[in-house]
C-alpha cells in the first residue's frame, strides 16, 4: 500500500491488516516502535477539523515523526498555485502528506505528482480513515460485522455513505442506508457499486428496524452550509429513541462527529451512547497510526 486514498481502493485483507495493527498499536500505546522517527508529515487542510487533525498529529508524535500543520488558507495554495506544484515541492521536503480537501481528485493527483505517502483525511468523495476507526469500533463492541446488519440514516451520498457503501461492498456485511429520495446515491454509482448487500431505502424504520449498528452524520457536510433547503428534506431522519426502538436489543450508535442535535440525532440518544461514540473518537488515533505504519518507509 502505497497511499490511502479511499475504501474504494482497499481489498478486504488490507482493511484487516490495518484493523488487526490499529489493535495491537492500541494496546502498546507508549510502548510501540517509532517507524516514522526522524520523519516530518505534512496536514494540508482546506476543511475545518478537530478530530482528524488531533489524532493524526499526536499519532505522528507517538510514532517518532514531525507533524507540520498547512491550513490551506495560509499556503501558496490558498492564492490558486496548483496541487501538482504544491505536490512536487512538498514531495521533495516532507515524508508523507495527509491532505482534508474538496476534491478527491486533487487528493488523487497530490499523490501522483509529489511520489510520497498520500492519506485522504475527507473528500466530498469518501472519509475511509472514519471509516476505518468505525469498523475497529465495531469489533470491540460486537466482535465482529458477520452476520451484522448495519444502518445508516442521513445524507446517503455523502462522503461518509460513499465511505460506508464501499466497505460493506469490500466486507459483505449488510448495509441499509436511509436518506431523503433527494439524497440518495444515483444508479450510476449503485451500478458501479455492485453490492446486493447494500440496500437504498426512504424509510429509516426499514434501515433501523434489526439493526445492530446505526450510524448517523450532519445533514449538510462541509461545504454545504448555505443549502438550507436540503436540510428540511431530512424530516423524520432524526436518529432517536422512537426509531430506535425496534433496533437489535445489543445495538450501537456510531456518530463520526461534529454532531448537532436535535437534528440528525436527538439530545437523549447521543448521551445514551456517548460511551460508544467517544471510543469511536478516540479509534481515530489507533486507526491512523495503522495506516501511518503501514505507509512508512
Ligand atoms: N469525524 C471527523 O473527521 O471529525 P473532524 O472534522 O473534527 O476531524
Ligand atoms: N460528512 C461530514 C463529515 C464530517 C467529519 C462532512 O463532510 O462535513
Amino acid at each position: 500500500m502505497k497511499h490511502f486514498l479511499s475504501i474504494e481502493q482497499l481489498t478486504a485483507t488490507e482493511i484487516q491488516n490495518l484493523l488487526d495493527s490499529a489493535a495491537v498499536l492500541k494496546r502498546q500505546r507508549g510502548h510501540h516502535a517509532q517507524p516514522l522517527s526522524g520523519q516530518t508529515w505534512a496536514l494540508m487542510f482546506t476543511k475545518s477539523s478537530t478530530r482528524t487533525r488531533v489524532s493524526f498529529e499526536v499519532g505522528i508524535r507517538e510514532l517518532g515523526g514531525f507533524p507540520m500543520f498547512l491550513s490551506g488558507n495560509d499556503i501558496q495554495l490558498g492564492r490558486g498555485e496548483p496541487i501538482k506544484d504544491t505536490a512536487r515541492v512538498l514531495g521533495r521536503m516532507v515524508h508523507g502528506t495527509i491532505i482534508r480537501t474538496f476534491a478527491q481528485q486533487d487528493v488523487v493527483d497530490f499523490a501522483k505528482y509529489s511520489g510520497i505517502p498520500t492519506i485522504n483525511a475527507l473528500t466530498d468523495d469518501e472519509h475511509p480513515c472514519q471509516i476505518l476507526a468505525d469498523l475497529l469500533t465495531i469489533q470491540e463492541k460486537l466482535g465482529s460485522w458477520e452476520n451484522k446488519k448495519v444502518a445508516f440514516v442521513g445524507d446517503g451520498f455523502s462522503n461518509m455513505t460513499r465511505s460506508w457503501m464501499w466497505a460493506a461492498k469490500h466486507l459483505g456485511f449488510s448495509l441499509v442506508v436511509a436518506s431523503p429520495a433527494s439524497c440518495q446515491p444515483p444508479s450510476e454509482f449503485l451500478t458501479e457499486l455492485n453490492a446486493p448487500n447494500v440496500v437504498i431505502t426512504s424509510d429509516p424504520a426499514i434501515a433501523t428496524n434489526g439493526a445492530h449498528v446505526i450510524n448517523t452524520d450532519v445533514w449538510l457536510s462541509m461545504g454545504q452550509e448555505n443549502q438550507k433547503e436540503k436540510e428540511l428534506e431530512f424530516a423524520g431522519f432524526q436518529v432517536n429513541s422512537q426509531l430506535l426502538a425496534s433496533a437489535a436489543t445489543d445495538h450501537i450508535v456510531l456518530h463520526c462527529l461534529p454532531a448537532y442535535r436535535e437534528k440528525e440525532i436527538s439530545e437523549e440518544v447521543l448521551e445514551q451512547h456517548a460511551a460508544t461514540i467517544f471510543q469511536q473518537a478516540e479509534n481515530r488515533l489507533h486507526a491512523q497510526k495503522a495506516i501511518l505504519v503501514a505507509l512508512a518507509k
